[in-house]
């Protein structure tokens, strides 16, 4: 039998208390139920490289979904099972998620090429996973509580910092995997092992990719967009191939490079200051892979990228906004030009559009004017609403929306801060209005 090392100790001081207890319960459970229940993968990499990781996932040597169901009725929470593939999902009352899975007997038939008399089903379920480094497992049964299982030497790929797949079809099996490699590798400042390289080098000259469907494809770079250092993935893929490989117009030159660094920049600066609205990562980042790329050859991107109608509509009508505020940006000068202008200008586009214009800017001014829009102007209000208009006497109509409009843009270049200015300057709009509307309709 083989050593297990305990690592209850860092587990306790790792893990927040909450974490502690579900584990304990769900050993307790696992055991009440008679299976071995495991903490597995992301989870407990995780504790091992000291990273805050609150995804539990749990594989159960037993009925994954029955156990699910009573971890759900002894905690508070309910169950979303998929009978097809025995596994669970458990939504607790206070939100927290557990991924429940079963290690079971089917899974001794994959890959067929197998020794399969003398795998435990917790080997098995292990061995179907990507990377060493994810293949790990944490008894959490009482008795047991602590113990790390680690069939495939991930505790020295850990030390070693090496990505290292478990089995050399794997990238066969699954390309995406891939990119997830270098997702990791990145991510953690390792480096993809030497066979696994080849590996991956072989899988790429396989056109392996270029199987793969764009769903599955545009899923990995969301993921690789939401990493802290999208770019660093990028510039990875690109050394290898895989941008062409995914399409030849994504292929990185010097001026998307360029790009990217700067909406990387732009991207970490407005997650620190924690500006709302939050950002669509992917949709920052795609912006910039597909800069240069001309109208009538984008749809081949979205299409490889299998984007839905509507998703590939936004995009190209998000590249245009983002072209014409970028001409009205070049008109645009600090002190002589209005606030009201820039706000025109930017209150039309996503946050997306707005970090990308601020990328894109050389001028440090430009940049110094849109931060202040993200960080003031977007949430200008006026201190007046159509009831006051009512109020104050002015007729119902057309009319209503452009005094409101033109009382924004008093407020914002400073003319009507007040109420008072507000009403008073609503007033005069309306008389001046009414009067050029009675004299366009009497001609
Ligand atoms: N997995 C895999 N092949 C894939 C995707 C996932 O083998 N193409 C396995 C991995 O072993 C992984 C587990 O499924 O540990 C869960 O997947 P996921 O939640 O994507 O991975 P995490 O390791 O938790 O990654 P992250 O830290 O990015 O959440």
């Amino acid at each position: 039998h083989r050593r297990e090392r305990n690592i209850a100790s860092q587990v306790r001081n790792r893990l927040p208390q909450r974490m502690l207890d579900l584990l304990k319960e769900a050993g307790e459970l696992g055991t009440d139920m008679g299976w071995e229940v495991y903490a597995v993968g992301g989870f407990v990499r995780d504790i091992l490289l000291g990273r805050p990781n609150l995804d539990l996932d749990l594989v159960v040597e037993g009925d994954g979904i029955a156990f699910a169901r009573r971890f759900a009725a002894k905690l508070g929470g309910r169950v979303k099972a998929h009978s097809k593939f025995k596994t669970a999902v458990v939504i607790l009352d206070d939100g927290q998620r557990v991924d429940v899975a079963t290690a079971r007997l089917e899974y001794y038939e994959y890959p067929a090429a197998l020794p399969t008399v003398e795998l435990s089903s917790i080997k098995m379920d292990l061995y179907r996973r990507d990377f060493t480094v994810n293949a790990l497992a944490l008894r959490i049964n009482p008795g047991r509580y602590g113990q790390l299982v680690d069939f495939f030497g991930a505790e020295r790929d850990i030390r070693n910092k090496t990505i290292r797949v478990l089995h050399s079809l794997s990238f066969v099996e699954d390309p995406t995997r891939i990119l997830r490699a270098i997702r990791f590798e990145r991510r953690f400042d390792f480096q993809i092992g030497g066979q696994t390289m080849r590996l991956i080098k072989n899988a790429l000259s396989l056109k392996l990719f270029s199987k793969l469907s764009g769903t599955r494809v545009m899923h990995e770079l969301q993921l690789i967009m939401n990493e802290e250092d999208p770019l660093a993935c990028l510039l990875r893929m690109q050394e290898l191939g895989i941008m062409e490989a995914i399409h030849p117009l994504l292929s990185l030159d010097k001026e998307r490079v360029q790009i990217l660094t700067e909406l990387v920049k732009v991207h970490n600066w407005y997650k620190l200051l924690y500006l709302e609205p939050p950002v669509v990562p992917w949709k920052l980042y795609l912006l910039g892979m597909t800069m240069g790329i001309k109208r009538d050859q984008i749809d081949q991107v979205t299409g490889r990228l299998h984007f839905t109608r509507r998703e590939e509509r936004d995009f190209f009508q998000l590249r245009d906004q983002i072209g014409e505020a970028l001409m009205k940006l070049m008109g645009w000068k600090e002190g002589r030009s209005r606030l009201s202008r820039l706000y025109k200008i930017l209150h039309p586009l996503p946050v997306e559009g707005i970090l990308f214009l601020m990328a894109r800017s050389r001028k440090e001014y430009i940049r110094r004017n849109i931060s202040q829009y993200l960080a003031r102007l977007q949430y200008v209000e006026i201190e007046v609403n159509g009831k006051d208009l009512k109020n104050i006497g002015i007729e119902p109509g057309p009319i209503y929306a452009i005094i409101l409009d033109k009382l924004m843009t008093a407020k914002i270049d400073g003319r009507a801060e007040t109420r008072h200015e507000q009403l008073n300057l609503a007033k005069k709009l309306n008389k001046e209005l009414s009067a050029r509307f009675e004299e366009e309709s009497g001609d």
